[in-house]
């Protein structure tokens, strides 16, 4: 079962063997399995790409709509065949444990679902006219090519997010897998070809950096739909500046919080800060970096949560027993550390004192502990501001609810937040006040399903959400205004008189 993969791009109906530099796909559950090799593309290939999909748009928009959605119903069936693979490689390839995989690759086919749901659905609106005799439309159209460039901590779910909503209304697309899951990447294409879908309308190139700032740099992209850290996101919008007519939907950090409100029920409000903070390691985008917690039930609360982190069992993410798997590279182990030592430089009082592990079972993987501190909110204090994506979490004491929006707020970013309470005007006091994307009640801060936008404010996000929210991003609203009349009669009152 695990065989390595040959990495290939493709591009115009055609897989393309390296032929240059290559980079391996390992596990970072165990450094010295390789997942596949794959080529790390040039910005000629990423060039090639957009004029494939930039040859195939124009019979792609005048497809029907109902036959482009039914190439998402037999991709959603081989999904559903393939779902146990799929789960299994993307365990290997990410270090995400089994459960968290499957329930992926099912999010996957919601959206493939959803897509295709979407079919026999309004493709736009009509609207009166001033004038009895006009009809007006607005109709949505599509962009054209959309460069699709995604992160390695859901290498399914997101890159279905994006390809659908965008095929489905006829753009066509070049895919650009992280360069820590090309596998499961090129996975998703065999699919897309295995349903159908023509020559053209989805290419992939496989790479680091280079190939994706080729792609942002060529003018015939419409469209990029990007999920990363604010860095990227920001140098991609800063890149397309110069293509006035783009569109760019970004998904960045976040600094998320569950808030635990004095009148919550305590075992909930525990599950639900465990489940936000370490499921997936802590390496969701919504992931909670912050737990905020009344001071009247502080002291409960913290004792609980820190108990049961060190019950969460960190181990092979193929062991159904495993709680969370590694972390997905050296540079994640390293950044986590950097920030699990500077909360105790900055004073955080440590409860929990995650670190690497170092034992047999961990020995040839990125595996760490939970990392669980105390700290007052207040001053400049980076490590209860700044995204670290792993198991380290502070516990934030507050005092009325007012003080928990001013800490939630008091972040660059704002993509998700939970609050835990039994009463109706303190949750809507945190939906009201609070800058934020996702917002759940009594729930973990993770776990958005894809009929729903996704996306935040601030450095989280660019006002574009993703999965259902992404048919605004990826088309173009047209006015089309018809006169039934045998003369012509203008709206606000202009005259016609000519002459
Ligand atoms: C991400 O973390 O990048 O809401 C996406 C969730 C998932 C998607 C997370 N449905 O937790």
């Amino acid at each position: 079962m695990s065989t390595t993969m040959t990495g290939r791009h493709f591009v115009a109906g055609q897989w393309l063997s390296a032929d240059g530099d290559t980079f391996p796909s390992r596990s970072p559950a165990n450094r010295n399995q390789v997942i596949g090799v794959f080529p790390a593309g040039s910005a000629q290939v990423a060039n090639d790409a957009v004029a494939a999909a930039k040859a195939a748009f124009t019979d792609w928009r005048r497809t029907s709509r109902i036959l482009r959605a039914e190439c998402f119903d037999r991709l959603a069936r081989l999904i559903d065949r393939e779902t146990d693979n799929l789960a299994h490689l993307m365990a290997r390839e990410c270090g995400k444990t089994l459960g968290e995989c499957r329930a992926e690759v099912v999010e996957g086919l919601h959206m493939v679902q959803y897509v295709f749901g979407t079919g026999r659905m309004p493709i736009g609106t009509i609207v009166a006219s001033e004038i009895a005799e006009k009809d007006a439309f607005v109709r949505r159209k599509p962009k054209g090519v959309v460069a699709v460039i995604t992160p390695w901590n859901f290498p399914f779910a997101v890159p279905l997010w994006m390809l659908g909503p965008s095929l489905v209304e006829g753009n066509t697309a070049v895919f650009k897998p992280s360069e820590d899951t090309p596998a499961v990447g090129q996975r998703i294409v065999e699919l897309f070809v295995e349903a159908g879908f023509p020559t053209g309308t989805i290419n992939l190139v496989h790479g680091q950096g280079p190939v994706g700032e080729a792609l942002v740099r060529n003018p015939d992209v419409a469209a990029v739909l990007f999920t990363g850290s604010f860095e990227v996101g920001r140098r991609i919008q800063q890149l397309s500046g110069d293509f006035w007519d783009r569109t760019v939907a970004a998904e960045m950090g976040s600094k998320s919080a569950v808030i635990v409100c004095e009148d919550c029920r305590m075992d909930l409000a525990v599950n639900a800060a465990v489940i936000s903070a370490f499921k997936t390691s802590g390496q969701r985008c919504v992931s909670a970096g912050r737990i905020l917690v009344s001071e009247r039930v502080f002291d409960e609360f913290a004792k609980k949560f820190v108990d049961t982190a060190g019950r969460l069992r960190v181990g092979d993410p193929l062991d159904p027993n495993s709680f969370t798997g590694p972390v997905i590279n050296e540079i994640a182990v390293e950044k986590v550390v950097k920030y699990n030592k500077l909360a105790a430089e900055e004073g955080a009082e440590v409860l929990s004192a995650g670190d690497r592990l170092t034992g047999a079972a961990h020995r040839d993987g990125q595996y760490l502990s939970p990392f669980v501190y105390r700290m007052e909110h207040g001053g400049r204090v980076r490590c209860i501001r700044e995204e670290v994506f792993g198991p380290h979490v502070a516990l934030i004491p507050f005092q009325t609810n007012e003080d928990a929006v001013r800490i939630y707020n008091d972040t660059d970013y704002g993509l998700s937040l939970a609050v835990i309470t039994e009463s109706y005007r303190t949750m809507r006091l945190f939906r009201e006040e609070c800058d934020f994307g996702m917002g759940y009640v009594n729930l973990p801060c993770i776990g958005a399903e894809v009929h729903l936008p996704f996306g935040g404010v601030k450095k989280s996000g660019n006002g574009h959400p993703s999965a259902a929210g992404l048919a605004d991003v990826v088309t173009h609203k047209v006015a089309w205004t018809v006169n039934h009349g045998t003369e012509i009669r203008m709206a606000q009152g202009l005259s016609v008189e000519v002459g």
